[in-house]
């Protein structure tokens, strides 16, 4: 079984309840018949209900099964209202705004997943990245302890002997642009915990990249790769975790060895932490287009309750494949 298989067998264990808030999109709705067909999850699509399977009919998707909720006459969108100008009056809500913003199929799809009406949320097959995140960072926020998002992708690179047998988890590859020292040592962790969750890697070992091995140049910010892996290993003792590393250390073993003598993690990498979010934008599209390597992601860590963002560029089977992965981790 690929790992794709074997996460939607976990999401049909699980059976979730997924809320996809760009209810007239064409490929998330013939994902939907493919979700409700292969019983992979439960579907809630957001939208005028005529609307909805107006466009269904149109694309030829078959979504009997999936639930509709119209923002605007759903029994709770009061409710939501109440609750959202309590959540942020602090920031200056009104009920006139909330009432505006709860029409945003984003804004309502986050309440949804906060007050349990879903289990996750998946879009941006037509929202840039950052309007997913906006509602959900603002409403779902953060798991405790956490204080900052990240995006991680899963690499599975052809015939590659590195990472485990070629997967490895890369992050943050998508949402914090500049993090600090301990923001790095919280996506190490939350990067171990995808790559257990998700690939199935029984051992992730993690590695905190940067330019120097550990003390081979000086500079500030390899100070801050070399401080986010003493924050890990402090927070985290279990976690097998270094740095920092260059990427060549961190993933070949004589390289390691001789770059990091001592270090258990050199060389045996199978999860790699970015400095910074240019970095590890940059790092997996280049192993992706190089390496003709599959990139699944980016999978949102940190958040406390699973919302995943698309790319514009999706495919149906994206949908599909980022849908079983929020119910996963859901
Ligand atoms: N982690 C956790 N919470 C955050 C983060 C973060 N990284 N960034 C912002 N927040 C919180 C803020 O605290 C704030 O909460 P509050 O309103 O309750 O106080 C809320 O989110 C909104 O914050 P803003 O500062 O208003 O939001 P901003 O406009 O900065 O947007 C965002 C945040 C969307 C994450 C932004 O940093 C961003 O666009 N990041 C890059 C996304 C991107 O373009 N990625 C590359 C493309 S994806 C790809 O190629 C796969």
């Amino acid at each position: 079984m690929t790992l794709l298989e074997q996460i939607k067998e976990k999401a049909r264990e699980k059976f979730k309840t997924i809320v996809l808030p760009e209810g007239t999109e064409e490929r998330t709705l013939q994902a939907v018949e493919i979700l409700i067909r292969e019983k992979i999850a439960h579907p809630i699509l957001i939208g005028e209900v005529e609307a909805v399977k107006a466009k269904a009919k149109e694309v030829g998707a078959d979504i009997t099964g999936a639930e509709i909720v119209d923002p605007i006459k759903a029994d709770y969108y009061n409710d939501f209202v109440e609750k959202f100008v309590e959540m942020r009056k602090a920031k200056g809500m009104t009920t006139e705004k909330a009432q505006q913003l709860m029409l945003d199929p984003l804004y309502f799809a986050s309440m949804m997943v906060k007050f349990g009406k879903a289990d996750g949320e998946v879009a941006g097959a037509i929202n840039t990245t950052g309007n997913v995140l906006r509602p959900a960072l603002q409403i779902i926020k953060t798991a405790p302890g956490i204080s900052a998002v990240s995006g991680a992708f899963i690499m599975i690179v052809p015939n590659s002997e590195y990472g485990d047998k070629g997967i490895m988890v890369f992050a943050d590859c998508a949402v914090t642009p500049n993090p600090t020292a301990e923001q790095l040592a919280e996506f190490a962790f939350a990067s171990a915990e995808t790559a257990r969750e998700l690939c199935g890697i029984k051992e992730p070992v993690v590695g905190m990249l940067s330019f120097s091995t550990k003390g081979s140049a000086s500079h500030e910010m390899v100070d801050k790769v070399a401080q986010a892996a003493e924050i890990a290993k402090t927070r985290w003792p279990e976690l097998p975790i270094d740095g920092e590393f260059q990427a060549d250390a961190a993933l070949v073993l004589k390289v390691g060895q001789s770059k990091a003598p001592g270090s258990a993690a050199a060389g045996k990498c199978n999860v790699l932490v970015f400095p910074d979010l240019q970095s590890g934008n940059i790092g997996y599209k280049l192993v992706q287009r190089l390496a003709n390597a599959e990139a699944i992601g980016p999978i949102l860590q940190g958040m406390d309750k699973p919302v995943n963002d698309l790319s514009r560029g999706c495919s149906v089977e994206d949908v599909v494949n980022v849908v079983a992965m929020t119910a996963v981790r859901a």
